[in-house]
């Protein structure tokens, strides 16, 4: 098969010569700059980003202050191992204790950090942590159908989407899914060989499926009658991007281990495992580990991040910025339904206006139009914006969606 393919070099390559391996389909657009809310690509071409690389430039492209901290730390220390102490990686994980127990009732429990490079490792920290807490025995982990939590072996059967699970058989054994939202049958499930539950406050992947309200103030009560750990998933949900902090704190629940990546570095890959010092104290030195989690440069990277995300109160800026949004694309005729919070939505476009095609057909023809998104689904596109868009973007995004819905 002949595919149009561009090289690293930005020339055009038959994809059977193309040096990366084909776990992605062939790009539209090879992007060579970007700037706040905007994209260039390799022709000079701009674009407005609705997708934030899914969930990660929050601050938007090339942040000044974010890309003034990476180039300052890169000349003084870019890396010495873990078995050291650094400059940055105290100071974050203070601020994510911080910020985290911010939104818990009565002002939480101290907790304690673990850095790593992803989502996926952040996630897979978390599983390792609940074994290590629940002893042999009880180590099962219980998450939701249509769930996405990462690509690793153990990330991938947490994931509840078993049509993905199927062709890398077989999967690391202690793990069990449930439908969301539903209580009784996370009562049935949970015995005394599970260790925790892993939930993600909006399933993002899996289509913006909310929690309904109440569930997860339910789940905390099973979990706590059970001694069983409730572990948010806030790889794509977190710093801000739903309006608060984190988004269990929408919900008033106080979790035992919070994971989170993408947006922490604006950029720069970084992950992190926050749990209750109680819980992390279970982990001893040797029992998980990383070379490159918490280096100096992602560590600058996040603690310039979280700087100005506190700066300028990014969590108000996603939810009015979410609001505007939301009630732009509900004032559509074509719009059948917005689902998420803050500046996390999935766009499900009525029968009529799809007129046959897809929402992965949408989001290719609005990249086309210069509007980066993505499609959710059959019938949606998902758009995870820089938290920083003001109504211009808006305006400029939801009329580019009219121009494509209306062809
Ligand atoms: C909720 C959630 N968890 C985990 C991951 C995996 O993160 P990463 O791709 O950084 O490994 C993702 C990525 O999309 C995610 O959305």
């Amino acid at each position: 098969v002949t595919v149009e393919h561009r090289d690293a070099m930005g020339a055009p390559a038959d994809v059977t010569e193309c040096p990366l391996m084909p776990t992605y389909g062939p790009p539209q657009v090879m992007f060579v700059r970007g700037s706040g809310t905007r994209l260039w690509d390799e022709t000079g071409r701009e674009y407005l980003d609705f997708l934030s690389g899914i969930a990660v430039t929050s601050l938007g492209h090339s942040h000044p202050v974010v890309a003034g901290a990476i180039a300052d730390q890169a000349t003084r220390l870019q890396h010495v191992s873990n078995l050291f102490g650094t400059e940055h990686n105290w100071q974050v994980a203070t601020v994510l204790d911080r910020l985290i127990r911010s939104g818990h009732p009565g002002g939480g429990s101290r907790g304690q950090v673990f850095f790593c490079n992803s989502g996926a490792e952040a996630n897979e920290a978390a599983i390792k942590l609940a074994r290590r807490w629940g002893g042999r025995g009880k180590h099962v982990v219980v998450s939701a159908l249509r769930s996405f939590h990462g690509r690793t072996l153990a990330t991938l059967h947490a994931t509840g989407q078993t049509e993905k699970h199927e062709l890398f058989q077989p999967l690391p054994e202690g793990f069990r899914h449930v439908p969301l939202n539903d209580i009784a049958e996370l009562d049935r499930v949970v015995d005394e060989t599970v260790a925790a539950v892993l939930l993600e406050p909006i399933q993002g992947e899996g289509g913006v499926n909310p929690l309904a309200p109440g569930y997860l103030a339910d789940v905390r009560t099973l979990c706590d009658e059970r001694r069983v750990l409730l572990m948010m998933d806030e790889v794509q949900t977190g710093l801000a991007r739903t309006g608060r902090w984190f988004g269990h704190h929408h919900d008033l629940v106080a979790p035992d281990v919070v994971t989170m990546a993408k947006a922490l570095g604006n950029g720069m890959p970084i992950g992190a495992c926050w749990a209750r010092a109680d819980v992390a104290a279970a982990f001893r030195p040797g029992d998980h580990a990383t070379t490159f989690g918490g280096q100096p440069l992602a560590t600058a990277a996040a603690k310039a991040t979280l700087a100005v995300m506190e700066e300028i109160d990014a969590p108000a800026l996603a939810e009015s910025a979410g609001d505007r949004l939301t009630s732009s694309l509900r004032s559509r005729p074509w719009c059948a339904e917005v689902r998420g919070r803050g500046l996390l939505l999935a766009i499900e476009i009525g029968a009529d206006a799809l007129d046959g095609r897809s929402g992965a057909d949408v989001a290719a023809a609005c990249l086309d139009a210069g509007l980066v998104l993505v499609g959710a689904g059959a019938s949606a596109v998902r758009v995870a914006p820089p938290l920083i868009i003001d109504d211009a973007d808006i305006t400029e995004a939801v009329s580019i969606l009219d121009e494509v819905i209306d062809r």
